[in-house]
């Protein structure tokens, strides 16, 4: 008769990196590393074989670690997160950090700055804005799609964060006349024939929130055409872009009236962001 599976025996025969076998174990029994490390060799029960072996399986079938486990962290903080949503990436932190600033300049005229996130996914970066931002930010974030917003909402409710959601294809839904001090985004970018979207996490994350149909640009270009009406006057735009496209960004910035248009580069050196002032 084999030993019963114990942490240590599921963690070194499932066949995945150790930190991700780890991370579904801590899930499939709800405890922190500590606690594994404490009861490595104690026999576990059938069901956590079962449901650690389902959840082995998925993974080695491609699905991202973030949809396993249900959460992924962004700037501190623990995001839900589910099929259905965009996982949030370390590399949206620049697009927060710089909208950070921007609302502190804003807030040394003692006036509140308006933020609206649009296309917010799971609001990582409307819930990140709002906790920093503190009394300085009113934020409001929109999505065209309701799985998005529905776990934004829960993502809001649970970390404490004031945000106000709304069901909007970009600009439509807005209450009409509603002007904003800054407006950041991170569209969907990849071009639809971008062989990237056939591997990796992004086989499993919603297309709608990958591409825009058609060369990548589409959606920036009305986000940047349609922000200056929803603009007050100073006010800026930053959007988060592809590795590649920061010339055309910039470009499209210019384009539809906006000035002092700058790029800033990612830790990895990349033009990661675009954005400009009105
Ligand atoms: C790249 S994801 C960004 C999600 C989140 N802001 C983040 O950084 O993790 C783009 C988001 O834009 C939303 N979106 C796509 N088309 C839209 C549209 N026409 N109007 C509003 N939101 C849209 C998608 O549903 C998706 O949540």
């Amino acid at each position: 008769m084999s030993a019963p599976a114990c942490v240590r025996s599921l963690i070194q025969d499932c066949g995945l990196p150790r930190l991700e076998a780890r991370m579904l174990l801590e899930h499939v029994l709800q405890r922190p590393r500590a606690w594994l490390l404490a009861h490595d060799t104690d026999a576990l029960a059938d069901t956590v074989v079962a449901q650690f072996g389902a959840l082995v399986r998925r993974r080695q079938a491609g699905e991202p670690m973030a949809y396993l486990v249900g959460h992924r962290e962004f700037m501190g903080h623990r995001f839900a997160v589910r099929p259905g949503v965009l996982i949030p990436r370390p590399d949206t932190e620049l697009l927060v950090e710089t909208a950070l600033a921007h609302i502190r300049t804003h807030g040394e005229s003692g006036r509140s700055c308006h933020v609206l996130d649009m296309g917010c996914g799971s609001g990582a970066i409307a819930i990140s804005l709002a906790l920093a931002g503190g009394m300085h930010a009113r934020v409001t974030a929109l999505d065209i799609s309701t799985a998005a917003l529905a776990i934004a909402t829960e993502n809001a409710a649970t970390l404490g964060a004031d945000v106000r959601f709304l069901a909007s294809d970009w600009f439509a839904g807005l209450p009409e006349h509603e002007t904003f001090d800054l407006i950041v985004s991170n569209p969907p970018y990849i071009a639809q024939d971008d062989p990237h979207l056939g591997e990796g996490d992004l086989r499993f994350e919603p297309r709608r929130a990958l591409t825009d149909g058609a060369d990548g640009l589409a959606d920036i270009g009305r986000l940047a055409r349609g922000a200056p009406a929803r603009l007050n006057a100073g006010g800026a735009l930053w959007i988060e872009h592809g590795w590649t496209q920061a010339q055309a960004v910039r470009e499209c910035l210019r384009r539809a009236g906006f000035t002092r248009v700058a790029s800033l580069h990612d830790l990895a050196g990349i033009e990661r962001i675009s954005g400009g002032y009105l």
